[in-house]
């Protein structure tokens, strides 16, 4: 076996190997690599989105709770910072997604990526009528034929690693269930994906591309605040877990996140809740309600004001690899270039 130097960056046909890997994937999105950056609510915004189109990968913008002229103008503030392809992710349960699509289609947007919930059939042919391709999440196989079926033009698994709302399978099960058996369409792997040789190995797997989150959020474009991004880098994976849900009658929607005196609240602001049904001071529904509505705005406020205490640390399990503030065009080149240094040692060894 050759000695190869520490800092010999890949060899060109590995990096070549990685661009076929990727090539269904990269021209679906158009984008140089088939990585997606995963739309987050308040950090995916104009500087994110360009600086990660910019450098080869494809930004979604987080439209979250947005009205459509809200959408609008940071479509167009987008566009001014890129001329490359970019994504606009909407919540399917926002009350005006019908509009929200138009905005997307008027400002001649290319992908649609429907996230939160399986999007109602009119949603996904209003959106493909008026020329843009849809991205849907599939979390079991069975809803990712439907989604196909339905006109989905490529799907996301994501897997339970991931930062934000999550599901119960891992990517791991995810992508064995799914991957093999979905041909039709290209399939992004989300969830946990920090380092470039976990792509690969899904890449080798069938997936057409990865959607990362967590990885991006200390990017230097980045305009979550200095503290937010602090609590990225000193964070573990096991520091971001799943919200904990005290009582079965009150069920609380999964959001991994990492943990801080907002979580420890949490708990006990769902026993006060639950003590004060039981002693009949609330209304079942009212409690549930009441439990909803602790985190309302708790992502902003971590991300944008720097509450990092009081505030929602939404984070995948691949925090623990965010050592450091990097330019995204860093980002994406270290993971382009550990899993075609991956391919590499492999080939060296064999
Ligand atoms: C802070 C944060 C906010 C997020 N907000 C959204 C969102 O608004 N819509 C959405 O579809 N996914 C959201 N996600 C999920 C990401 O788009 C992506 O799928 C996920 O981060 C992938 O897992 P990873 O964080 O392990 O890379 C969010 C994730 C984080 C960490």
């Amino acid at each position: 076996m050759d000695a190869v130097p520490q800092d010999a960056g890949p060899p060109d046909w590995a990096l070549a190997e990685i661009d076929a890997l990727m090539a269904r994937g990269a021209a679906f999105l158009g984008s140089r690599y088939a990585i997606m950056g995963g739309a987050m609510s308040w950090v995916s915004e104009r500087h994110l989105v360009s600086a990660l189109s910019n450098a080869g990968a494809f930004g979604v913008i987080a439209c979250g709770a947005m009205e459509p002229p809200r959408l609008a103008e940071e479509i167009a503030a987008t566009q001014a910072m890129t001329d490359k392809p970019f994504g606009v992710n909407l919540i399917t349960m926002h009350p005006r997604l019908d509009q929200l699509v138009q905005t997307c289609l008027e400002a001649k947007v290319g992908h649609i990526v429907f996230a939160g919930g399986i999007p109602p059939g009119a949603a996904i042919k209003a959106a493909k009528e008026g020329g843009a391709k849809v991205v849907c999440f599939a979390p079991a196989l069975a809803l990712a034929k439907k989604l196909v079926r339905s006109g989905a033009d490529a799907l996301v698994i994501e897997g339970s690693e991931a930062g934000g709302h999550i599901g119960p399978v891992s990517l791991n099960v995810l992508a064995q269930e799914i991957l093999p058996h979905i041909r039709e369409v290209p399939v992004f792997v989300a969830g946990g994906i920090g380092r470039g040789e976990a792509i690969l190995s899904y890449l080798e797997m069938g997936a057409a591309g990865a959607q990362i989150g967590t990885r991006f959020v200390c990017a230097t474009e980045s305009i979550a605040h200095p503290n937010f991004k602090r609590a990225f880098i000193r964070g573990a994976a096991r520091d971001a877990l799943p919200t904990v849900q005290l009582d079965e009658r009150f069920p609380v929607i999964p959001v991994r996140a990492l943990q801080n005196e907002g979580t420890k609240r949490f708990l006990e602001h769902q026993a006060e809740t639950i003590r004060r049904y039981l002693a009949g001071e609330v209304e079942k529904a009212a409690a549930q309600l009441d439990i909803e509505h602790f985190w309302a705005g708790a992502l902003r406020r971590a991300v944008i004001d720097g509450d990092v205490e009081n505030g929602s640390l939404m984070a995948g399990q691949s925090v623990g690899m965010v050592t450091r503030e990097q330019p995204a065009r860093d980002i994406v080149q270290e993971l382009v270039n550990q899993a075609a240094s991956a391919l590499a040692a492999r080939r060296r060894a064999s």
